[in-house]
Order: structure tokens, then C-alpha cells, then sequence
């Protein structure tokens, strides 16, 4: 049974004060806290198994080696990818997109298309200007509607026999929108486009199947889902990490290095040059395990119970707006109150102890399609309550009479 009173119980830093208030911590969406089940299982790693993996026959290189891959392994299994070798450990999101971007600038060529969309992060838009620049591939936009919704029809003339890459996030970190993932890849397949998904806001809510979304690559970072930070993971299909060039060379991703010519790993190792972090990919696993024992589905309605609360109760306040009204969203709430800057209501409720985001978000083309410099963003997890929204609504309140 979801009891949130018993989830918090595993979050320390949740019984903290900030600013000599009870931290209310509303910044999921920028990382996610950390449960004591991970927190362990760094102290135990370091405590037992600190090694070098994949190099020492000595039994704490052995038993390091053995726990990262029984990790990777929990991956795959998480993602239901077919094959373990399709799960690539990265430091995140950011390095899992580049690695794909990279690759396919030895696929593309010139006036080849690249589409992404307008709700993307930077950080799925700027590798993609990058590999722009030195293939001479085009990029085009998906535009999206005043809900913060991909319109699908536009998107679907943007498609043809030029397009060579889709790319797109499932869940809009600024908006919270969940995109329509399964029609975009159908479509892009038609026109025998690849794509990938940074699912880097999905993960924390949702369990995506790789497999039956028929995806061909799709990117998450630990940090959102109660692991640690400089940690991720790319998985892409078997056929296109074959394909793909390495990224970066080094130790551990070759086969045979002589001063003539080098040969590579087999996958993954191809793509993991030198020490990777080896404790965040082990409790990457642990975090994995524990986000699967409450699951998925009572996380997913839990915050869909804050979302709704939440909403109905920010409307109530006169001159307040939100961003990203789509009927397929997640538990972001993205607003700003008439005529006031968002730093400013953010710096406000962090002296009541209420940890907000604001600003552009890293997703600028958001805000320049809304004529706002940023906005205030509320970002809830399972591990948080009513109570807790009850709290940033009266500090909004506060806020609003504050500064008008
Ligand atoms: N991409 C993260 C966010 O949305 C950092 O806050």
C-alpha cells in the first residue's frame, strides 16, 4: 500500500529546515532527492568494494565488476531492452544525446533533415545545431500549440523521405507535457527515420518499454529518479549501436591498440572509454529497485493526485497563469503571477523554506513562444503532499502581496 507518511521516512534530507522553515522541496524535475536505500549503498560501496572494474583479477576488481554489471543488467531489465549490451552507462542525459549526435555526424549528409521539437531542453536541441553545423543536415521544428502540446498534423508534413533522425523528449521539463512518443516514432519509421527519446523527465513517473515502443534509442539520467548524479544511461537498439562510430577513445573500448590501426570493444564497451562511475552505476540499480517496490503505477497516480490538487488550488489565486495545460501532463506546474518576475516569487519562497525553480528552464524557444523571460516551476514527487502544496500556495499568496 502507497503510504507517503512511510516513502518520506527514507528521504533524511526531507526533515531538514531550510531558512529555519520545514523544507518543502518542490525541485524534482531539476534532480530528485535521495533515499537512505541509496545512500547505503554508496556508503557500502566505497566501505567494500571501491575498485577499478573490468581490469584486476583480484577479487574487489572481480566483485566491482560483477556488481556494475548485475546493475546494467537491472537496467535492461527496467527498460526492457532485448539485449544487456544495449544498456550504455553514461554521465546522464546530456552525454547520452551527445554520444548519439556524434555518431551520426559520420551518417549524415548534406540537406539530410533532423527534427526536433519545439518543447525540447537544450540539451536536445543544441547537439543537433552541432551536428548541423558539420554535416550540413537541416533542422526542423515540430511547433507546438498555446497548451504546450506537439502539433502532431504539422509535424506530420515536416516528415519525408529527407528526414533522417527524429528526436523529441517524452515528458517537456518546462511544461510537463507528455508527448504523443508512440505516433512519433511510428511516423518517423514510415519514412525510415531513427529516433530517440530523452526520456530524462519521464523516468522519474513512468516505466518505458523499449521494446514495444519500437524506440531506437532512449536517454535517462539516475539523478531524476533517486540515484545519484553523473549517471545515466543510453539505450539504443543493437543494429544502430553497431552502426554508430565510437565516441571518445581510451582504455576499456578497444579490442587491440597497436600504433597502425586500433580495433574496438564489442558493445557496450565500445562506448565507454576510460574509469566510468562505478558507485553511481551500481546504486543507479538500487535506485531503480527502489522506485520499483512502491511502482510505478501507485507513483503515477499518487502525483497525479498532487497535480490536480495542486492546480485547482494555484487557480484559485487572482493573476496567476500556468504554462502547460495539456490534458497529458505530468507533475510539473509551470506559472507566473501577472506583472511579477519569477525570481522573484522564487526568492520569496525560499525564505518560507519552499525550494522552487525559475527561469527559463533551459528551454528558451518555450518561453519566446510565450513573451516570458522564465516562470516559477513546482515539480512534485511521490515523496511529497497535499500538505506541502497547501504550503507553497500560501506562500505564492504571500508573495503576490509582497511584491504587487
Ligand atoms: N533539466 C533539469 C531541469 O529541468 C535540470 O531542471
Amino acid at each position: 500500500m502507497f503510504n507517503v507518511q512511510d516513502i518520506r521516512k527514507d528521504f533524511p534530507i526531507l526533515s531538514r529546515k531550510v531558512n529555519g522553515k520545514p523544507l518543502v522541496y518542490f525541485d524534482n524535475a531539476a534532480t530528485s532527492q535521495t533515499p537512505k536505500q541509496v545512500i547505503d549503498a554508496i556508503a557500502d560501496y566505497y566501505s567494500n568494494y571501491n575498485a577499478n572494474i573490468h581490469r584486476g583479477v583480484h577479487t574487489l576488481s572481480q566483485e566491482a565488476t560483477d556488481l556494475y554489471e548485475q546493475s546494467r543488467e537491472k537496467i535492461r531489465a527496467h527498460f526492457n531492452a532485448q539485449f544487456t549490451h544495449e544498456i550504455i552507462f553514461t554521465s546522464g542525459t546530456t552525454h547520452g544525446i551527445n554520444l548519439v549526435a556524434n555518431g551520426f555526424s559520420a551518417l549524415l549528409k548534406k540537406d539530410d533533415e533532423i527534427i526536433v521539437s519545439a518543447l525540447e531542453h537544450h540539451s536536445n536541441i543544441v547537439p543537433w545545431q552541432m551536428l548541423c553545423d558539420c554535416t550540413g543536415a537541416i533542422l526542423k521544428v515540430i511547433p507546438m500549440n498555446e497548451e504546450g502540446e506537439l502539433l502532431m498534423d504539422e509535424f506530420d508534413k515536416l516528415l519525408s523521405e529527407n528526414t533522417k533522425l527524429v528526436f523529441v523528449n517524452h515528458i517537456s521539463n518546462a511544461l510537463g507535457t507528455i508527448n504523443p512518443i508512440e505516433y512519433i516514432i511510428e511516423k518517423a519509421h514510415a519514412v525510415g527515420a531513427a529516433v530517440l527519446i530523452d526520456g530524462a523527465q519521464s523516468c522519474p513517473h513512468i516505466k518505458p518499454d523499449v521494446q514495444k515502443l519500437d524506440v531506437d534509442f532512449y536517454v535517462a539520467s539516475a539523478h531524476k529518479m533517486c540515484g545519484p548524479t553523473g549517471v545515466g544511461m543510453l539505450y539504443g537498439k543493437e543494429e544502430w549501436l553497431k552502426k554508430l562510430p565510437p565516441y571518445q577513445g581510451g582504455g576499456e573500448m578497444i579490442a587491440e591498440v597497436t600504433f597502425e590501426k586500433t580495433t574496438y570493444a564489442d558493445l557496450p564497451h565500445k562506448f565507454e572509454a576510460g574509469t566510468p562511475n562505478i558507485c553511481g552505476g551500481i546504486v543507479f540499480g538500487t535506485a531503480i529497485d527502489y522506485m520499483n517496490q512502491i511502482g510505478f503505477d501507485a507513483i503515477a497516480n499518487y502525483e497525479n493526485e498532487l497535480l490536480q490538487y495542486a492546480t485547482k488550488k494555484l487557480l484559485e489565486i487572482e493573476g496567476l497563469k500556468i504554462y502547460g495545460t495539456s490534458k497529458h501532463k505530468t507533475s510539473v506546474i509551470s506559472f507566473n503571477l501577472d506583472g511579477i518576475h519569477p525570481y522573484d516569487v522564487g526568492t520569496i519562497l525560499d525564505k518560507m523554506g519552499i525550494a522552487v525553480r525559475t527561469g527559463h528552464h533551459c528551454a528558451q524557444p518555450i518561453m519566446d513562444f510565450y513573451k516570458i523571460p522564465g516562470t516559477v516551476r513546482a515539480s512534485f514527487a511521490f515523496y511529497n503532499t497535499k500538505e506541502e502544496i497547501d504550503a507553497l500556495v500560501e506562500g505564492v499568496k504571500k508573495a503576490k502581496m509582497m511584491l504587487s
